[in-house]
């Protein structure tokens, strides 16, 4: 039987891997950096989580969700997005009664959504998040969007475009969603059948219609900037100077008004077009919500936040050839010169190990060839031989694979000689008895660690 990968999810394997987990730990250092703390919720949340509301109209709710009845018939989804789970645990863990606010929070891990694949969009896929809630500020608003374009920018993305839009308050959307019942009504016969639906359930949904016909007939839609109330506008106004001031960049563009239901005043998305002109959908987007804590189950608190995918992320740096640098290297192959030294080579490979660098041994029968061709493939420094002489001299020979050089190293000096190749450069004690200082110690496991 041939298993095939289920439509929609991607395997990120070996060197790609490196590179996802290095884009990750870029955002996890700067949210710590903002002072946000990881949140890992379950993937698993009940259904109702995300179907609050029987009215919402959004595709992610409406027909993207992955939800299924578990053994003991209770309907469970795979969760679409981090948002929602990162407030049920807010107010599960009743963090709003004992916090310090604003609650800081940062998510790492896959979501799923059931979309037509295409380059950049999955079924399952990552996200890294940030939601700050509890303070009903610009401050709040402002520092999600500097964080995300800060993140995107040290990753490299130089013709990054914010596009921003104000969905202003309650009473603004209202008015705005009345006047485009009025505009869209004689039309929505000539418009595609989802744009129908949303006429009765979200009008502000019609503006998000990717069919060509359609948009055009959007083009001459009311502007909501011409329905935000007084103090929509004036916030609005103000977080475009807060933007100016940090040094941000952005466009206004009144067509970005999210798929999801839970925003109000600030919404953003990242767009970035490759250098050969590859556009795989937002990069991350977000914005502030008003309701979303209460609706479930908590106090009233507002909240900002946005998400990036991580698999979109990854292939435009990799498009434009500017992945981050990724350690691919290792520190030493160890080999065996005939099978009787397979097991010095192990136990060599295992001492290094301890003494905090990269090493492999070769645990099968192999040529001094196939051996080699094996450290370079790793891309080991040192390639470190041990033959029946080396055995019987309790020696190992230790070769610098780019210079060549050979040099006969006695066992009992090993952990030294190998320090002193590595005299700059610093490296961790694996050893797990001990809190390792990082200062240069003899330590307990019979290694010498730390920065020298
Ligand atoms: P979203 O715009 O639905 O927002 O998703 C955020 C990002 O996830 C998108 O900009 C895109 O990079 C990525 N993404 C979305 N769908 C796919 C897909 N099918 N395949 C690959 N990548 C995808 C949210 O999820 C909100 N929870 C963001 C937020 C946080 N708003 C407030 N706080």
């Amino acid at each position: 039987m041939d298993f095939q990968l289920v439509k929609g999810t991607h395997d990120i394997i070996n060197k790609e891997a490196k590179y996802y987990s290095a884009i990750e730990s870029l955002f996890i250092s700067l949210a710590e950096v903002y002072g946000y703390n990881e949140f890992r919720t379950p993937i698993l949340e009940y259904s109702e989580l995300f179907k609050r509301d029987k009215n919402d109209s959004s595709d992610m709710v409406r027909k993207q969700m992955y939800t299924f009845n578990d053994l003991s018939n209770r309907s469970l989804t795979l969760r679409p997005e981090g948002t929602a789970s990162v407030a049920r645990s807010i107010v599960n863990n009743k963090l709003y009664a004992e916090s310090d606010y604003p609650i800081k929070a940062y998510y790492l891990g896959p979501v799923f959504r059931y979309e037509r694949p295409k380059a950049g969009t999955y079924r399952q896929f990552l996200q890294f998040g940030v939601e700050n809630i509890g303070i009903d500020s610009i401050h709040a608003d402002v520092e999600t969007i500097v964080l995300s374009f800060r993140a995107l920018k040290m990753l490299g993305f130089e013709n990054l475009k914010l596009k921003i839009n104000c969905l202003g308050d309650a009473e603004s959307r209202n008015n705005y969603k009345e006047a485009l019942v009025k505009f869209f009504t004689p039309i929505i016969d000539k418009m595609c059948p989802d744009c129908k639906e949303r006429l009765k359930l979200n009008p502000l949904r019609i503006l998000d219609c990717k069919v060509p016909e359609d948009k055009e007939l959007i083009k001459d839609a009311p502007k909501m900037s011409d329905y935000l109330n007084a103090s929509s506008k004036t916030r609005f106004e103000n977080t475009k100077k807060l933007l100016k001031e940090v040094g941000v960049p952005f466009e206004v563009d009144e067509g970005i008004v999210r798929g999801l239901d839970y925003y109000s005043h600030i919404v953003y998305e990242y767009e970035y077009i490759s250098k050969s002109g590859l556009n795989v959908g937002a990069l991350g987007g977000g914005g502030h919500y008003d309701n979303l804590i209460k609706e479930v189950g908590g106090p009233s608190l507002a909240g900002v936040g946005f998400a990036f995918g991580i698999e979109r992320i990854y292939s435009l740096l990799k498009e434009d050839n500017i992945l981050p640098n990724i350690d691919d290297s290792s520190d030493f192959m160890v080999m065996p010169v005939g099978e009787e030294c397979i097991d010095r080579a192990f136990i060599v490979a295992d001492y290094l190990r301890m003494l905090g660098y990269k090493a492999d041994s070769v645990i099968e029968k192999k040529s001094f060839k196939a051996m080699f061709r094996k450290a370079e493939k790793h891309n080991a420094k040192f390639a470190i031989i041990i033959g029946d002489n080396e055995l019987k001299n309790n020696e190992v020979i230790i070769k610098d694979m780019h210079t060549q050089e050979q040099t006969a190293v006695k066992n009992k000096d090993l952990g030294d000689y190998v320090d002193n190749l590595f005299i700059n450069e610093e490296h961790e004690c694996h050893c797990h008895d001990h809190e390792c200082s990082g200062e240069e110690h003899e330590c307990c496991c019979g290694g010498h660690h730390g920065k020298k």
